[in-house]
């Protein structure tokens, strides 16, 4: 089962063909990444309608690239996936647009994809993960602790109430004045200091609840940078980084304790799941609560279009959608819930302490 999967929700124009009918391992055919750093370096960050412009003009040839790595053309392909949303609205309209018009003239089925079902999914693409499993997503901007039940539902446990850790991860960077992104940049520095040197609050550890927050700890490592006691940046970055760990391993751990269902595994996607540290400290978790611990490679942790394609394939398998044009009119989102029964935070003391 043959599927193209497109992914332009934020500052990477992406397109991948996976094949699920063949065994983990194998199904990858083509993955192939644009990521607009340029642009990113030269303006601190990224710009939406920069971005937007830079997936108008790499869309073409970056789905023409992953179509021509696999071997296949669009006639061989069983159903055609984009991003639908949530993400920058502009790059989202260019992706999904884009799989529209292909698998309107192809006569193909279309997949409006959920980005963050696509990193919840992309455990199953790389290994054997059954359902349920616990699912820590931590990205730019998600960090959130999700029981997935089946492909569609969704449970989220916790999420942060500011923050998102890889946002944390950039702005940290950016104060110190390291290049963009933020997250590598900071684990780079971090292997080099002492992360015990500079004193900085665990966020939420021992708290009640599931949440996470990590605006506290954006504004402590302000200070410990300007503060006069001379802390050297490879310490504060070492620092910084157990302590958001630390405080992401204490609620994820609460998340797990909080489920009744007999979890197949701890999964961890997104792009801050690419951090060896953050592996290292979720296998030592996993032994502890006596749970598998799947960190898929670091190429489908960041943004990516296998697990968009991957997404599709599942929905494909459980025989949605009925017809091939079911979905050509899903509007693209610029927000979508993976659990829209989920209040804004759970709250301190909402899940099971
Ligand atoms: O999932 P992703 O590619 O994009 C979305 O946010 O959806 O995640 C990007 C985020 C950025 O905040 C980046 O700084 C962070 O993941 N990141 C890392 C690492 N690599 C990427 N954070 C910590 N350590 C890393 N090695
Ligand atoms: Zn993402």
């Amino acid at each position: 089962m043959l599927v193209l999967g497109i992914e332009s929700s934020c500052d990477e124009t992406a397109a991948a063909v996976v094949d699920a009918a063949r065994p983990v391992g194998k199904r990858i055919l083509s993955n192939v990444v644009f990521s607009q750093w340029d642009a990113v370096r030269k303006y601190g960050g990224v710009v939406p309608e920069v971005a937007a412009r830079a997936h108008v003009e790499k869309i073409d040839p970056v789905v023409d690239q992953a179509l021509a790595e696999a071997g296949v053309s669009i006639a061989d392909l069983d159903g055609i996936s984009a991003t639908t949303g949530p993400g920058l609205i502009g790059g989202v309209i260019v992706g999904a647009s884009y799989a529209k018009a292909l698998a309107l003239g192809a006569e193909k089925p279309f997949l409006a994809i959920n980005h963050l079902e696509g990193h919840a999914l992309t455990p199953r693409l790389v290994d054997d993960v059954p359902f349920p499993f616990l699912l820590l997503l931590v990205s730019g901007g998600h960090c959130q602790t999700v029981l997935v039940r089946g492909v569609g539902d969704y449970q989220r446990i916790g999420t942060t109430i500011d923050d998102a850790i890889g946002e944390a991860f950039d702005k940290t960077a950016k104060m110190m004045g390291l290049e963009m992104p933020g997250g590598p940049a900071v684990e780079g520095l971090a292997r080099r200091g002492d992360d015990r040197a500079v004193p900085l609050p665990i966020p939420f550890k021992g708290r009640p609840g599931t949440d996470f927050s990590f605006s506290g700890l954006k504004t402590a490592v302000r200070r410990a940078i300007e503060g006069d006691q001379g802390h050297r940046p490879e310490d504060i970055a070492a620092s910084f980084q157990r302590v958001a760990f630390q405080s992401l391993i204490d609620r994820t751990r609460r998340a797990a304790q909080s489920i009744d269902d007999p979890l197949s595994a701890l999964v961890v996607a997104g792009g801050v799941a690419a951090n060896q540290v953050l592996s290292a400290e979720l296998l030592g978790l996993g032994e502890e609560l006596g749970l598998k611990v799947v960190v898929p490679p670091l190429s489908l942790c960041t943004d990516n279009g296998a697990m968009i394609a991957w997404a599709g394939a599942e929905r494909l398998a459980l025989g949605q959608p009925e017809a091939w044009f079911a979905q050509l009119d899903v509007a693209p989102r610029p927000r979508w819930p993976l659990d829209p029964d989920a209040p804004k935070s759970s709250g301190a003391g909402a899940a099971k302490a």
